[in-house]
């Protein structure tokens, strides 16, 4: 495994508001919303470990103190620092933040992640191509259908980055697959580069300078597992393919149809399959059916309710004979008997929802 001499640090940016994954991030900013048993941010931060990097600056913002009473209890096998910003500095003004507690040498390559990606980059790799060639920036990028959400970036014949679109709005910037699968090296001299004590947009403004000058910004594209757990069925299909194996994580050793952690009781005649993920103190009661979800702790499952591809927070109760399907049940909400809620309904954290109040079937009439 690569040891690299010196370049042991990394960045995690975790400081976002997860907007499109609330209700869940209302109490819980969105790394560290369980997936596959563990934060979010332990799937990263172990990858990161085994890659080599000893140490790791945790870039927060929006509630900092949940990272801190994790990480002040947490052994990862790697130092952990945390840096918080009082308003959020952009992604740049993040990195920016995190200089002064980086001890690496102005020439060291330093890793940057973005706190919400999945991937099975080859970290060391990256960072090899960023040496072999002395860049001053090297973006890890993967191809994908609709780059929209994205930050796209067309390269030259040599592997250089001519451009950076972030979140194009018109045809005409649609000009390559490859988007910025938020994985990059800076040189660390870079990162004094960027101003400090005030926003600052990477994609936005610190590339975009880069390239406008002689800076040397390479990609390289990796067309293995990535995923951005933005919206909730991604965090879903992203918790589904770490417990099934298909996406790589030091932090689930043993992949498997379902994982299922201590203290719950699932009923000898309910099923827990297609990577579903149950937390602690859970209850999956007589008959139930559980495929490809993430049931957080100390929810509970009523007898004979089907839940498929859906996120059930933390100390919900869903009644009995319910289907719920591509949906997010908030922290503490109760769903009461026989309720059908389907792909795209999000219910607030501790609404009450009556039996049989809400309806979508195909045979309502
Ligand atoms: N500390 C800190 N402070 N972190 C922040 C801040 C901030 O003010 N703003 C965002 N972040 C963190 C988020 O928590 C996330 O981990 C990361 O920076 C990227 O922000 P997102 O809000 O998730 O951006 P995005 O998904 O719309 O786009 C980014 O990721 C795409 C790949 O998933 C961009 O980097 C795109 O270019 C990229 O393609
Ligand atoms: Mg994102």
């Amino acid at each position: 495994m690569w040891q690299a001499e010196g370049m042991t640090e990394a960045v995690l940016l975790v400081g976002g508001q997860g907007t499109r994954l609330r209700p869940l991030t209302i109490n819980t900013p969105k790394p560290m919303l369980p997936v596959a048993g563990v934060p979010f941010t332990v799937h990263q931060i172990t990858r990161a470990r085994d890659a080599g990097v000893t140490r790791i600056i945790l870039a927060t913002s929006y509630r900092a103190d949940v990272f801190r009473e994790f990480i002040d209890d947490a052994d990862l096998g790697i130092e952990i620092v945390i840096a918080t910003e009082d308003e959020p500095l952009g992604t740049g003004g993040a990195i920016r933040h995190a200089l002064p507690h980086l001890t690496s040498g102005p020439d060291d390559p330093v890793l940057i992640f973005n706190g919400d990606v999945l991937t099975g980059v080859d970290i060391a790799g990256l960072v090899r191509h960023h040496e072999a060639t002395n860049s001053d920036v090297t973006l890890y990028l993967t191809p994908v259908e609709d780059p929209r959400a994205y930050g796209l970036v067309p390269l030259d014949e040599s592997g250089r980055v001519i451009a950076f679109l972030e979140k194009p709005t018109t045809l005409e910037e649609i000009v390559t697959d490859l988007i910025n699968a938020g994985c990059y090296v800076f040189r660390k001299s870079v990162i004094d580069s960027i101003p400090s004590g005030r926003p600052v947009s990477v994609e936005r403004e610190t590339f975009p300078g880069l390239l406008a000058g002689d800076s040397l910004v390479t990609g390289v594209v990796d067309r293995g597992y990535w995923l951005d757990l933005g919206t909730p069925l991604a965090f879903v299909q992203g918790s589904r393919d770490l417990v099934l194996g298909a996406a790589p994580s030091p932090a689930v050793p043993n992949p498997g149809p379902s994982l299922v952690l201590g203290g719950s009781q699932i009923a000898p005649d309910a099923t827990v399959t297609g990577g579903s993920s149950v937390g602690r103190n859970v209850e999956v009661r007589a008959g139930a059916y559980v495929d490809g979800s993430v049931i957080f702790d100390s929810a509970v499952i009523g007898s004979g309710s089907r839940i498929y591809n859906s996120i059930v927070g933390a100390g919900a109760v869903i009644g009995s004979n319910c289907c719920i399907e591509g949906a997010v049940i908030g922290d503490g909400a109760m769903i009461g008997d026989g309720n059908e809620l389907l792909t795209g309904v999000r219910v607030w954290p501790d609404t009450n929802l009556a039996a049989l109040t809400v309806r979508f079937s195909s045979d309502r009439t």
